[in-house]
């Protein structure tokens, strides 16, 4: 008996290593290496990499729709291709620059071109230099408007003070308004946008413009966030009863909606419930009693990013 059970001890060992070299010799090579590597070390450099870059990206606008294929992403890669002195003929004289097509560009009637004007218009076919800043930016601590976490945001003078005046009044109607972001530099959105692309790809370009072409660049342009959406910026602020109060009131300040839903054929990006652009209460006013959206108005404006 004892003798029979170590017999079937062998055949099970002899069988167990046949069906082992068996599935080792058929397997794909990489998806057993991978098995087995996840075995040794359950984190590999790709998922630290991974987590490192959603801890950076925290405070990025995540959509949590799956984008589908847009025109915009052709005009995205082509647009990186484009070297930084691309407007300069091989003998370094200027050349116009060629201006891509775009929702507005056609009806456009030019009246001024200046960067610090509150009306500029800058989007996919406008662009800032990359040199540009405002130079009356002024840290919204100092202005005592609530920001998320430790870092410095600051926006154009005229701009923080209404926005103090939105953010208390909102605070008054007990809404909470914490901002996450506000003035970025042309290098800021290079990097945000580098981030984004890296985990999306081309699809990145739905929510996030290509430096020098966001308005955050103009310092005029704040992202809002609260507790009720755990200071995310992302589309679920957009059913909040802030971002109700914002859409009543804002423009009262002279803030407006930039990226509104149902417009991604006009504005070229996806619905971004927390972006709000400065543009003075005047031109809010006109611009409300128009019924226009930004896109719109700015265009029918006329003033280009020229500086
Ligand atoms: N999210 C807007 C489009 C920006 O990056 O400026
Ligand atoms: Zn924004």
């Amino acid at each position: 008996m004892r003798r029979h059970n170590e017999a079937h001890s062998i055949v099970s060992a002899i069988t167990f290593l046949f069906v082992l070299g068996l599935s080792l010799l058929v397997s794909p090579y990489e998806s057993v290496q991978a098995a087995i590597q996840s075995l040794i070390w359950p984190e590999t450099s790709s998922q630290a990499e991974a987590a490192e870059l959603e801890e950076a990206s925290a405070d990025i606008p995540i959509h949590p729709l799956i984008w589908s294929e847009t025109p915009f992403q052709a005009e995205a890669a082509e647009l990186e291709e484009v070297p930084a002195d691309s407007n300069k003929d091989s003998d370094g004289s200027e050349t116009a620059e060629e201006e891509p097509e775009t929702l507005t560009s056609s009806s456009l009637q030019t009246s001024a071109e200046s960067c610090n004007d509150m009306r500029v218009l800058v989007d996919r076919s406008h662009p800032l230099p990359p040199g540009y800043a405002p130079e009356d930016l002024v840290a919204l601590q100092s202005y005592k408007v609530l920001v998320l976490g430790s870092s410095e945001m600051s926006l154009r003078r005229e701009a923080t003070g209404q926005l103090k005046g939105l953010v208390s009044a909102a605070a008054a109607d007990g809404e909470e308004l914490v901002v996450a972001s506000a003035y970025r530099s042309y290098a800021d959105q290079e990097g945000l946008f580098g981030k984004l692309k890296s985990v999306y790809g081309l699809e990145a370009d739905r929510t996030s413009a290509l430096p020098g072409h966001s308005q955050h660049q103009l310092g005029t342009a704040v992202d809002f966030t609260n507790a009720k959406v755990n200071y995310q910026v992302w589309e679920p602020f957009g059913y909040t009863t802030a971002a109700q109060w914002l859409s009543s009131h804002a423009h009262e300040y002279g803030f407006i909606l930039a990226y509104p839903s149902g417009h991604e054929a006009d504005t070229g990006y996806e619905w971004e419930p927390w972006h709000y652009r400065y543009v003075g209460t005047e031109n809010a006013k006109r611009l409300v009693e128009r019924g226009m959206i930004l896109q719109e108005f700015l265009a029918s404006e006329g003033v280009l990013p020229s500086c």
